[in-house]
């Protein structure tokens, strides 16, 4: 019970890595506030709470909407903790076929997003005990081959923003810290290619198999694993946590396959028989 009498906001908290934060986090004893653009699956993480967790519409694109998502939070009190998590691929166009206009709609979705969640929380947050945020960045910011490059670089953002808001945000008692999580099994990879709904079950089962052999811890990783990972550095337990990032990749960054799996093929595999 970590956070007992915490305030916290997640935002696209109805599905995948958000959900399982907002459930940890009311599980843990905090109110949440939760804002998605899906309301269904907003309004059913929210059931799913004992009365912990509410709901609120709130497109991360829009600033007015980020704004009144923290103040609805912080109504009739402050808030404590905040989780800029809402996501999705955004445009899958290399760097010689993107659109202006698609580029600034992945940055506006994945960076300015958790910057001006920021902007709007900060204030509200400001002197309270054991403030802290937690951006949600990912391995794509690391290198290439992970995602598309749009996605990838404003992930990068997230990362060098988070460093840069832990030192701005220190003034107000506020810790600032990232976490990178490898390949989790959510619905990103499904609604970023519009997979039909009755097919998504079957396709997420196919992704997982593929995921539990991405990374040499051999399973796949779950919104759960990011859930852990975010609630530490929330916590009491990281109050000296700050201007960070925790990777939660099952390894996956410590090289391809090859360098840690002896019965893959090299990629050098062509010269064996001149060794
Ligand atoms: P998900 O698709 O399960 O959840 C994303 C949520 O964000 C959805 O509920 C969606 O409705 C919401 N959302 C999308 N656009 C929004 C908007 N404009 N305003 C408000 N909410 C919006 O995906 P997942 O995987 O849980 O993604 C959460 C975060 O984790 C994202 O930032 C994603 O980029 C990041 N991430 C995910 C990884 C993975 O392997 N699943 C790896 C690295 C980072």
């Amino acid at each position: 019970m970590r956070f007992t009498g915490k305030r916290a906001v997640v935002t696209g908290a109805a599905s995948g890595i958000g959900r399982a934060t907002a459930l940890r986090l009311a599980a843990e004893g905090a109110t949440v506030l939760i804002g998605d653009i899906d309301d269904a699956g907003g309004a059913a993480v929210a059931a799913e709470s004992d009365g912990r967790i509410s709901f609120r519409h709130a497109d991360v694109t829009d600033a007015a909407q980020i704004a009144a998502l923290m103040n609805a939070a912080a109504a009739g009190g402050g808030i404590d903790l905040v989780v800029n998590n809402a996501g999705a691929g955004g445009a899958r166009e290399g760097l010689a076929e993107i659109a202006p206009e698609d580029w600034d709609r992945t940055q506006a979705l994945l960076l300015r997003s958790v910057a001006l969640g920021m902007r709007y929380a900060a204030p509200l947050m400001s002197g309270r005990a054991g403030a802290a945020i937690v951006n949600i960045s990912s391995v794509s910011a690391m290198g290439s081959g992970y995602a598309p490059v749009a996605y990838s670089t404003a992930k990068a953002g997230v990362l060098h923003l988070s460093r840069l808001a832990a030192a701005d945000l220190a003034k107000h008692g506020i810790r600032v810290n990232a976490v990178v999580p490898g390949f989790i099994v959510t619905n990103i990879f499904t609604s970023a290619v519009g997979v039909p709904p009755a097919q998504v079950d079957t396709v997420k089962g196919m992704i997982a198999a593929g995921a539990a052999q991405a990374q040499p811890v051999a399973r796949a990783g779950r919104p759960e694993d990011i859930a852990a990972a975010v609630t530490f550095l929330l916590s009491d337990e990281a109050s000296f946590v700050t201007g960070t990032h925790l990777l939660v990749d099952g390894g996956m960054l410590v090289g391809t396959r090859p360098s840690w799996d002896p019965d893959a093929p090299g990629m050098m595999s062509a010269l064996d028989a001149f060794r």
